[in-house]
């Protein structure tokens, strides 16, 4: 695994603009990031940059990942086929609280053309944040992954 702290990074030409602020306001945590693209505004498949970040959270390479499209629902169906990946889609501060407590998110995603700037960094920051609860929790995960192949 690289650097624990390390987090995984992607997006599509709809998610590029905030990708680029949460790459500025984890570098301003001291938190570096892997940027797997994509690296502009041209249109690209959201899959493309789903996959590529959901992979490497899968093999456990990375312990964390961010994933921003247009609505965050593409990625987040894309990274959810991965096994052993949580993906949470988070547009509101609640989801991104609970999805740390309840589900032990491992990726986050966020809509690029849902939220601002604000919002995601207060989202990101309790996500980075907030603890797993574990107990019947963990349970529950190790049931999500029990419906895949490792
Ligand atoms: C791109 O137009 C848009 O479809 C994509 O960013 C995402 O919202 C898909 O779920």
């Amino acid at each position: 695994m690289k650097d624990s702290k390390m987090i995984i990074i992607g997006s599509d030409h709809a998610g590029y603009a905030l990708k680029e602020f949460v790459k500025g306001f984890l570098a301003g945590l001291n938190i570096p990031t892997e940027d797997c693209g994509t690296d502009g505004e041209a249109s690209v498949d959201y899959t493309d940059f789903g996959a590529k970040v959901a992979q490497k959270v899968s093999s456990g390479e990375y312990a964390r990942g961010i994933l921003i499209c247009g609505t965050g629902l593409g990625m987040s169906m894309t990274a959810n086929r991965f096994h052993g990946v949580r993906a949470a889609l988070c547009n509101d501060l609640f989801s991104a609280v609970m999805c740390r407590r309840h589900n032990d998110a491992n990726i986050l995603v966020m809509g690029g053309r849902v939220i601002g700037t604000g919002l995601a960094a207060e989202i990101v920051r309790a996500w980075l944040e907030t603890p797993f609860e574990g107990g019947r929790h963990q349970r529950r995960i190790e049931k999500i992954d029990s419906m895949t192949k490792g």
